[in-house]
């Protein structure tokens, strides 16, 4: 703890307990948060779990009577604090990131900045949430439809973007008047409390944003998705734990978003321009190391061009570094545990007993650390395992196709349906393959594709609902329709 706070500008920001009704809650009951880079200690986070979660969520319940009475340029001056102070903090709050998340410094400044662009994008959005009125039904009859927010909000979000993810839904959440209950991921709770201290100092009421802290996820989750309380909840996290929360939200019937795996196929047409495609999928599969649901998963590439885009891809995964985030011109930082680390060797292995050949890359650390190294696979097959789990690793496996229609029906084999992308020149050809492949969100000739201004978000098993874009407001906020008679 002392050598981050040696990291920071205003140590205030390091906060180690749930923050609930506006208060840092005491609780003698702690659990480790450890560096990725070396497996250290570097704080000691109270341990909260079901209990104090209700009292959480009475004190959303309590703050949202008010919260939801605000003007929307009210709740517009909020928020915009809350952006300019997150901004103001941004190398604190990237330390942080990189210290319990691993990801390189400039990442997480850049996740930083991403995350806060929510804030900054709903607080204007809350000044837009409008309703209608419809042509009358008779002479003496008048209808109108207006929007209210959902009520309290459940959120539990990932470790892969510890920041960002929770932006990405307490904004819109705020924005529309309603008032939130996290879970962050046990992994990186830090980044989490710190976005909540700065929420403090915008003066942002109390209970309208509380956090619990806590390794317990499944008691603290189970209260979330079936509170009576809670009217809608959103998760960030793997479709099998999402499926679950789903089965667990049916009991009080809440409104739901889930923003869950992908499988992202990158493809590689014989008319793309290969040095863009190159840095495109370097961009797409090594981010985060390769630990992003909208990472691309699989290679597919046209087999005209299938050698000379491998010869210059494997130039490239081989230039990158890997290494502890906060040190400079690190590429990749370690992956979040080991468990993590060893998943994905497993996946490089049994493509490899299956007839793929590594191209570079692959090997496991000698020590007991946390680093796998950029990795590169060539000839596999879309039937192989690699090519069928979302691999949430730094790992690129490349699949030989022939035409347009395989490379599409390859894409499109796998429950998955988040994003997708492909590299080609021909107008016709991108419009065509855009439309058909099954996925919530489709990159043409770009390789990282988020953004707070578009619709985020999955088909098929990949979730439920948008986040960002103007949609994003919608889902916390219900409609009611109104019918005036006797007019
Ligand atoms: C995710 O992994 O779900 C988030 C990635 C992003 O927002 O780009």
């Amino acid at each position: 703890m002392t050598a981050l706070i040696n990291h920071l500008k205003q140590s205030s920001l390091l906060k180690t307990q749930s923050y609930v009704n506006g208060q840092w809650v005491k609780q003698n009951k702690t659990f480790s948060v450890n560096n990725p880079a070396n497996n250290k200690v570097i704080a000691e986070v109270n341990d909260d779990g079901a209990e104090q979660t209700a009292l959480a969520i009475a004190a959303a319940v309590k703050a949202q009577k008010e919260w939801s009475k605000t003007l929307s340029v009210e709740r517009f001056a909020k928020l915009t604090r809350w952006y300019e102070l997150i901004m103001a903090n941004q190398d604190d709050l990237a330390a942080i990131m990189t210290v319990e998340q691993g990801k390189p410094l400039a990442e997480a400044k850049a996740e930083i900045a991403y995350g806060a662009q929510f804030i900054q994008w709903f607080a204007e959005q809350a000044k837009r949430i409008k309703g209608e009125v419809l042509p009358n039904p008779s002479s003496d009859r008048r209808i109108s439809v207006i929007k209210q927010p959902v009520g309290v909000v459940g959120i539990v979000t990932p470790w892969n973007f510890p920041s960002s993810m929770i932006t990405r839904k307490v904004a819109p959440a705020l924005a529309a008047g309603c008032t939130v209950v996290i879970k962050p991921a046990a992994e990186t709770p830090l980044s989490a409390l710190a976005l909540a201290e700065l929420a403090h100092q915008a003066e942002i009421p109390d209970g309208v944003i509380n956090i619990i802290v806590g390794e317990d996820a499944q008691s603290i989750g189970e209260v979330l998705t079936q509170h009576p309380d809670v009217a809608k909840f959103s998760f960030t996290g793997s479709t099998k734990v999402g499926k679950k929360l789903l089965e667990q939200c049916a009991s009080t019937v809440k409104k739901v978003s889930l923003e869950l795996g992908g499988n992202a196929p990158f493809i590689v047409f014989d008319d793309a321009d290969l040095d863009a495609a190159v840095e495109g999928a370097i961009a797409s599969k090594f981010r985060n190391t390769g630990q992003t649901c909208v990472c691309a998963n699989r290679l597919l590439v046209q087999d005209s061009i299938y050698d000379e885009f491998v010869d210059r891809l494997s130039r490239k995964v081989s230039e990158l570094t890997t290494g502890d985030g906060l040190q400079d011109s690190v590429d990749l930082g370690p992956m979040i545990h080991r468990n993590a680390l060893e998943k994905t060797h497993q996946l490089v292995k049994d493509s490899i007993d299956n007839g793929a050949i590594l191209v570079t890359g692959g090997q496991l650390p000698k020590d007991n650390s946390n680093f796998y190294p950029a990795t590169l696979i060539k000839d596999v097959s879309n039937q192989m395992k690699i090519a069928q789990t979302e691999i949430f690793g730094p790992v690129a496996p490349v699949i030989k196709f022939e035409t347009e229609s395989e490379a599409i029906e390859m894409a499109n084999d796998t429950r998955y349906g988040l994003a997708a992308y492909f590299y080609a020149r021909d107008i016709g050809r991108c419009y065509r393959v855009m439309e058909q492949l099954e996925y919530g969100m489709v990159g043409i000739n770009a390789g990282v594709i988020s953004n707070p201004l578009a619709p985020f978000g999955g088909v098929k098993e990949s979730g439920i609902g948008r986040e960002g874009g103007s949609e994003g407001i919608e889902e916390f906020l219900e409609i009611k329709y109104a019918c005036y008679g006797d007019i």
